[in-house]
């Protein structure tokens, strides 16, 4: 059941800290450092790939492009990140140096599933990440890392999209230390801010009533636009993803940089800026890229774990600080702005219309 909680998505949201807990529980050796994920792809393959080409869709389409920022700053391997309904493999000469990760919470969905078959048909090595035992991808991949996650009701994915990076970070530590390219302060920092995390997204959770409040004051928007850079990007137009599903606000997510090249024409008072201003994505810039959207009379509301820039900004609200991970702190403050404006509004918020927990058909 939803065990007191009024909707089974806040349920989730609040069952974070030990979805996360469990994504890393046994698999971090702190000595060495090093994991131990348990995968079957040998290390001389994995130490050999040229491109590892992940294919997704939805809320997993964006933990795969955080999954590349970290894979490409710490794993040494080029990656490319593609919405499985429009994917084509392109393995090259040799596509068994491509290594194709298809990332699904559910394992079932069609687009995600025929794109990995694809690739595998033309001789690409594959690797499922999913939260989902004896699911389709499971029997269909050569290899399957669990995010052990636990199972969600709701319709918008929640803590099967932190537990999703969290395990790519295992998986960047795992395969940065085969290919020689993480050195163990690098590596001990990945694992110690994954370490740090479910202590700081429990820090968010408790203050709820403050994210409640500033959703209250936003709720009669019915536009909302999210900026990040970096690692804060794949969160921003995720966050946007789970307004425009449950509150069926039209909500955007941009790369901060690219607000002058076009959407600014978009801003006005009436539509609220949310900015994840976290310490890893070039906060100081963004905070240039909040001016211009104030300066037009939008309402910002940053995200940042600064103090600096809480005195700097109308308003914020104040994260704790998680080194490399805190952008995934940040989601999961967007997460309690998007639910309690669809609360607001009274929307069917584990059900929303139009919709489907898992999307069986292409
Ligand atoms: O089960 P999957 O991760 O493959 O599902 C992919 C998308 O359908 C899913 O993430 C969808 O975008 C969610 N409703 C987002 O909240």
């Amino acid at each position: 059941g939803k065990s007191g909680y009024e909707h089974y998505m806040l349920k989730e949201i609040h069952e974070q800290p030990r979805a996360l807990r469990q994504a890393i529980s046994g698999r971090i050796d702190d000595f060495a450092p090093a994991v131990d994920l348990d995968i079957d792809l040998p290390d001389e393959y994995l130490q050999s790939i040229e491109e590892i080409q992940i294919v997704a869709c939805g809320t997993s389409y964006h933990a795969g492009l955080y999954a590349k920022e970290l894979l490409e700053t710490h794993a040494g391997v080029r990656v490319t990140v593609h919405i499985a309904s429009e994917y084509t493999f392109n393995g090259g000469r040799d596509p068994w140096r491509t290594l194709v990760l298809a990332i699904t919470q559910s394992g079932e969905t069609a687009d995600t599933l025929s794109a990995l078959r694809a690739a595998a048909h033309e001789g690409a090595q594959t690797l499922a990440l999913t939260n989902t035992l004896g699911s389709t991808v499971t029997r269909d991949a050569d290899d399957t890392v669990f995010i052990r996650a636990g199972p969600e009701i709701g319709v918008a994915a929640t803590k099967t999209f932190v537990s999703q990076v969290a395990t790519t970070v295992l998986l960047t530590v795992h395969i940065g230390q085969l290919r020689d390219v993480l050195n163990s302060q690098t590596a001990a920092d990945l694992l110690g801010s994954l370490r740090t995390l479910p202590g700081a997204v429990q820090q968010v959770l408790d203050q709820e009533a403050t994210m409640k409040q500033a959703a209250a004051t936003y709720a009669d928007s019915d536009a909302f636009f999210y900026i990040g850079r970096s690692a804060a990007y794949p969160v921003a137009l995720e966050s946007a993803l789970k307004l425009k599903e449950i509150s069926y606000d039209h909500a955007e997510g941009f790369a901060a940089g690219e607000l002058k090249h076009g959407p600014l024409a978009l801003v006005t008072p009436e539509t609220p800026v949310l900015a994840i201003l976290t310490n890893n994505a070039a906060a100081e810039k963004t905070v240039h890229n909040v001016k211009e959207v104030e300066s037009r009379g939008a309402p910002v509301l940053g995200v940042t774990s600064d103090d600096q820039l809480t005195d700097d900004l109308n308003t914020t609200f104040e994260i704790p600080e998680c080194g490399l991970l805190e952008p995934l702190v940040a989601n999961v403050a967007l997460q309690l702005f998007a639910y309690h404006v669809a609360n607001e509004k009274g929307r069917p918020i584990d059900k929303p219309r139009n919709l489907a927990k898992s999307v069986t058909v292409e």
